[in-house]
């Protein structure tokens, strides 16, 4: 299980639904009628926002009517775009609860309540009542959580067979340590990275194939600048004044490529590798 209090306390903010539309506003957007696109700065809380989003969803091939669980979802803006532009049905879990409470206000506001649906919950424990998905999806999400091994063969167990792992994730670059603060943690406490190589071993063994595993350091850059984070754009919401030295320390990991990002698609296998081995005679 992860520290639920930890988790809390790093990434939870209150009041958080109103703080995003009273920027949004400040901004120009009219917020009683605010689409997906108009939300997309205040609610896509990754490197390279919405078109990375639409990126890995071109990459795992998503299409209408499936059903995704989006773990570690955050606000829900992934979600959003997944049901508004791919038509999926989404169910997003994500730890921090002041996060799911304003998402789901967001969802509600928008029109989508009957497309994305927003619980608290543990990447680590997840608890979908035995039912399967066509796709998990995660972005940005498990940079907190040490036991790789025990999140991807959760992961792998939420697919049905032939389902597939659509990941972005930064991960460990050629060049350690990084350097701190980044988006997910003051210090080396917090923060658990490992190598794209290690990664893709760690996934193979919890019962997938990669389909996918794309190098987007490049592309999805997340803000390079103070000017790159307006005041309506989530990382502005949520780290305030923190954001600065994220940002300073986020260039030289890039740069020096301390930090890479990967976007992957990975399907489960028929027969992963917790299953039985089939029963032999004689
Ligand atoms: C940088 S945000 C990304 C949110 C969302 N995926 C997005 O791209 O907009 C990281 C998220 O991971 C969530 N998280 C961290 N540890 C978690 C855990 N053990 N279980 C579920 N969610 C977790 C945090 O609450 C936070 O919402």
């Amino acid at each position: 299980m992860s520290d639920a209090r930890a988790t809390n306390a790093y990434w939870g903010r209150e009041g958080l639904e109103r703080k995003i539309l009273d920027a949004l506003a400040a901004a120009g957007r009219n917020v009683e009628a605010l689409t997906v696109d108009d939300l997309a700065p205040a609610d896509h809380f990754h490197s390279g926002g919405k078109s990375a989003t639409e990126r890995l969803a071109r990459l795992a091939q998503l299409r209408a009517d499936m059903r995704v669980l989006d773990v570690g979802g955050g606000l829900g803006g992934p979600a959003r775009t997944l049901a508004a532009k791919f038509g999926c049905r989404v169910t997003l879990v994500d730890l921090t609860e002041s996060y799911v409470r304003a998402g789901a206000a967001l969802t509600a506001r928008l029109g989508l309540a009957d497309r994305v649906t927003h619980r608290v919950g543990d990447a680590l424990a997840l608890d979908v009542g035995g039912e399967t998905f066509d796709v998990v999806w995660t972005q940005n999400s498990g940079m907190n959580i040490a036991d790789k091994e025990r999140l991807y063969a959760g992961f792998a167990r939420a697919l049905r067979p032939g389902g597939v792992l659509a990941l972005q994730e930064p991960m460990a670059g050629p060049v350690q340590p990084i350097v701190f603060p980044v988006m997910w943690a003051r210090d080396a406490g917090a923060s658990f990275l490992r190598a794209p190589g290690d990664m893709r071993k760690t996934i193979e063994a919890a019962g997938c194939e990669v389909r996918a595993w794309d190098d987007v350091t490049e592309e999805a850059v997340g803000p390079s600048t103070g000017a790159d984070s307006p005041a309506h754009s989530v990382q502005r919401i949520i780290m305030g004044d923190a954001l600065e030295a994220i940002v300073r320390a986020g260039q030289r990991n890039r740069a020096e490529r301390r930090i890479v990002m990967i976007q992957a698609v990975l399907e489960r296998r028929a027969t992963p590798a917790w299953a039985p081995a089939p029963r032999t005679s004689g």
